[in-house]
């Protein structure tokens, strides 16, 4: 959960965890409309990277947007994710496989 005092206002979530020689995850994200634009996501994005790298030890974490979604991808560049492309027809949404842009972020050092 994205907290403001005790107001939920989003929610966020790694999943898709591999271990082994991948170490790899993927995140996902949602902020309520009524507190876009003050930097929740960025800051919660920057934050559950910092555990995915320390306290579980990860190596990278994913994240995919629609083409059309430029909120989220400044989001994630602005959190030290670099764009690997467009996969296509990448996610089911609405009843359509979607075009995503793809982002990973790899830990420091590594
Ligand atoms: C995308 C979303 C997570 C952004 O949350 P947020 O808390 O408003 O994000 P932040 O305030 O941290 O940062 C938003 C950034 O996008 C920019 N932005 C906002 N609307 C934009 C638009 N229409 N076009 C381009 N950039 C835009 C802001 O200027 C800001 O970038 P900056 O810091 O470089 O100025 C939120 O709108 C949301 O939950 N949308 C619906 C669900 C969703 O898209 N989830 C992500 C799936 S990949």
């Amino acid at each position: 959960m994205v907290l403001v005092g005790s107001e939920v206002v989003g929610f966020i979530a790694l999943s898709n965890v591999i271990r082994w020689n991948f170490r790899s995850c993927s995140v996902g994200y949602w902020i309520a409309e009524a507190h876009n634009g003050r930097g929740h996501a960025t800051a919660a994005v920057r934050r559950i990277c910092e555990l995915a790298f320390t306290e579980l030890g990860l190596h990278r974490v994913e994240a995919g947007t629609l083409l059309t979604n430029e909120a989220s991808q400044h989001v994630l560049s602005n959190s030290g994710f670099s764009r690997i492309g467009v996969a296509p027809k990448y996610l089911e949404i609405a009843g359509s496989w979607q075009d995503h842009v793809l982002f990973q972020r790899v830990a420091d050092g590594d």
